[in-house]
């Protein structure tokens, strides 16, 4: 039987992303050859400060035209503030991804691995693993308002939340659906229907609405600032917690925060019809300050390519590359590891061990 290879583009972007981009790949090819699926790259120059160099956008005119047929995006990281500032580095080719490819979830697993100290204190790998589910195109992040009487004393500013039946059930459903596939089967949702007294409590509304079609899936919501205490005080008690774009925006760092290092974290920006590629990104940037010196931690692009096979079918493969960052990182060979998590080792030595337990996975 041939099967239709998934098509992958990939952008490193800048600094380190052309660092932890090849070294993804090579676990991805492991996991490929082991678990035999079919991937092929298109790898792309834009989205860097490079290319804003040759070019003076980030992007080529046809972009959208020339990635949206892709199966996913593996992104590394764009940023070079010394030659393009951040807002327009930025805006011009991450944000248009996230907006043109309809990626209405932004995805955040917060896990705690082994040998990677939480700042909570008496964390053990095991009792943090949740996902932060955002929703990633409405809601408190719109440009409706405005602003009257200028340097006046009546100035007036208003900025309008945007909740509609569609964008709020779409990212509701995914949570759901997320839950249900998930061991634990449990749901939080973050609201604040006693100070945001009408958009909030239409989104408990949908919330228990959806509920209702998810029988199996255990649910309960706390306010955001008490959801918040609760990441920090009772990390365990969270499996899949969903959030409008504000509150998501907060708890999709506030979470991996929880579980140590910024370097292993991995996110994902999803269009779950189908109809647009996602977009599979580590949290960090292109850490300017270690770039070129071959000593940037692989594991949150590493991750992300395990999201990516999830996400296009293949949750063994995915499991695989979960389970080998998992023992590698057990194994703690200070040879191996590198610098910010307190080895002496390389980005390809870290690589190569994990595509190797990756290759011997069973
Ligand atoms: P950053 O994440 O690039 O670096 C913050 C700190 O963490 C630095 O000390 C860096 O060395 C360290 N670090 C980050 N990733 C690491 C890794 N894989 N291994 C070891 N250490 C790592 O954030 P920063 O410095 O605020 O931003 C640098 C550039 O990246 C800026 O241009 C910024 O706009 C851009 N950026 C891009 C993002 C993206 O593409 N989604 C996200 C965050 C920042
Ligand atoms: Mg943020």
């Amino acid at each position: 039987m041939s099967i239709r290879p998934h098509r992958i583009a990939v952008i490193p972007g800048d600094g380190i992303g052309k660092e932890v981009v090849p070294a993804g790949l090579q676990v991805l090819d492991a996991a490929a050859a082991r678990f035999d699926v079919p991937l092929e790259y298109e790898h792309f120059d834009f989205a860097s400060a490079d290319y804003w160099l040759a070019h003076g956008t980030m992007l080529p005119d046809d972009w959208f035209e020339t990635l949206r047929g892709f199966d996913a995006i593996y992104f590394g990281a764009v940023g070079w503030p010394d030659v393009v500032p951040d807002h327009v580095s930025l805006w011009g080719s991450l944000i248009q991804f996230r907006r043109r490819f309809d990626q209405y979830i932004s995805l955040r697993p917060c896990r705690l691995l082994p040998g990677i100290p939480s700042p909570l204190v008496g964390r053990a790998p095991g009792d943090i693993d949740f996902v932060v589910v955002r929703e990633n195109t409405e809601g408190e992040y719109s440009s409706i308002g405005g602003k009257i009487f200028h340097d006046t004393d009546r100035e007036v500013v208003v900025q309008q939340t945007v909740m509609t039946r569609t964008g709020v059930d779409r990212v509701l459903r995914y949570a759901f659906e997320l839950a249900s596939r998930r061991e634990r089967r449990k749901i939080t949702s973050a609201t604040k229907s006693n100070g945001i007294t009408i958009s909030m409590p239409y989104w408990d509304e949908r919330f228990a609405a959806m509920g209702e079609q998810f029988p199996e899936v255990e649910r309960d919501q706390f306010h955001i600032d008490i959801l918040a205490a609760n990441f920090v005080l009772h990390p365990d008690w969270f499996d899949v917690v969903v959030a409008s774009n504000l509150f998501g925006d907060i708890l999709s760092d506030l979470g991996p925060a929880c579980t140590g290092t910024i370097a292993v974290a991995p996110s994902a920006n999803i269009n779950p019809d189908g109809l647009f590629p996602s977009l599979f990104e580590p949290v960090h940037g292109s850490a300017p300050d270690i770039a070129g010196k071959g000593i940037a931690n692989p594991i949150g692009q590493i991750w992300c390519g395990a999201m990516m096979l999830d996400h296009l079918g293949h949750p063994d493969a995915s499991s695989a590359i979960l389970a080998a960052i998992d023992t590698v990182l057990e194994r703690a060979e200070p040879g191996i590891l590198t610098p910010d998590v307190g080895g002496g080792g390389t980005t390809s030595s870290l690589t190569r061990a994990i595509a190797d337990a990756v290759a011997d996975a069973s």
